[in-house]
């Protein structure tokens, strides 16, 4: 891969950013400093941006099966967060690739390597999360053409993007989204009028919920798995 987009890819930066700091010797590979943006590097590479790895070495990636009851954070005194679930020694210094509500169960991914999880969680990587969901009331019938143009949350500026529903019967669907807003879910069925009862996250991008993990259960992602999300 070109070295600017590895690291736009990588960080918040844009590629006429990356130039800019490859230009004033901010980027080195391997101990070189490279200026040149369309230098080749791979996943093995060592690339520093500004003295910092751009990806640290041995990165843990898991996936977790999310039971109801358990928090996607370390800051809430009510509620025991998913790290609880974690041994002891795997904990440490994990985060939590994206968050799920206390009551939604399903995929959530933790890791060490925060570009990783910035890439999986950052808007403008637009990484697709598939959600089934149960919903209070039978659903509207052109629920699958608003979602698909994009419907005005309550608090928001702009409509969400482009969402695919696939309906399985009256109140269970499969909703596809590409945003991360806060409880989006239920306040994207909120806005056509209905309530989401159950929730359940089956995919990350290309990343799925091994069926074999029963809820409170984990394991290691598989270099292929890691690298689908990239
Ligand atoms: N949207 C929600 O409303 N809740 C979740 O947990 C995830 C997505």
């Amino acid at each position: 891969m070109r070295l600017d987009k590895f690291i736009a890819d990588n960080s918040d930066y844009s590629r006429a950013q990356v130039k800019r700091l490859m230009h004033k010797e901010l980027v080195s590979v391997n101990g070189e400093v490279v200026k040149d943006p369309g230098f080749k590097v791979t996943e093995q590479d060592q690339v520093l941006l500004d003295g910092e790895p751009m990806r640290s070495l041995g990165s843990r990636y898991l996936m977790l099966h999310k039971p109801k009851g358990y928090v996607c954070s370390t800051d809430d005194p009510e509620h025991a967060s998913v790290l609880l679930l974690l041994d002891d020694r795997e904990r440490f210094g994990l985060h939590m690739a994206g968050r799920l509500d206390l009551d939604t169960t399903g995929l959530v991914l933790l890791t060490d390597d925060g570009q990783w999880s910035h890439r999986v969680t950052s808007p403008k990587h637009q990484c697709q999360k598939r959600y089934r969901v149960w919903l209070d009331e039978p659903l509207v019938a052109d629920a699958e053409a608003r979602f698909l143009e994009g419907v005005q949350l309550r608090g928001e500026r702009h409509l969400t993007k482009p969402a695919q529903l696939e309906r399985i019967s009256d109140t269970e669907v499969l909703l596809t989204i590409s945003e991360g807003k806060y409880h989006q879910v239920k306040r994207m069925f909120a806005a056509l009028d209905n309530k989401v009862v159950d929730l359940h996250r089956e995919a990350v991008g290309a990343l799925e919920l091994d069926p074999d993990l029963a809820e409170g259960e984990y394991r290691p992602l598989t270099p292929e798995e890691v690298a689908s999300l990239v």
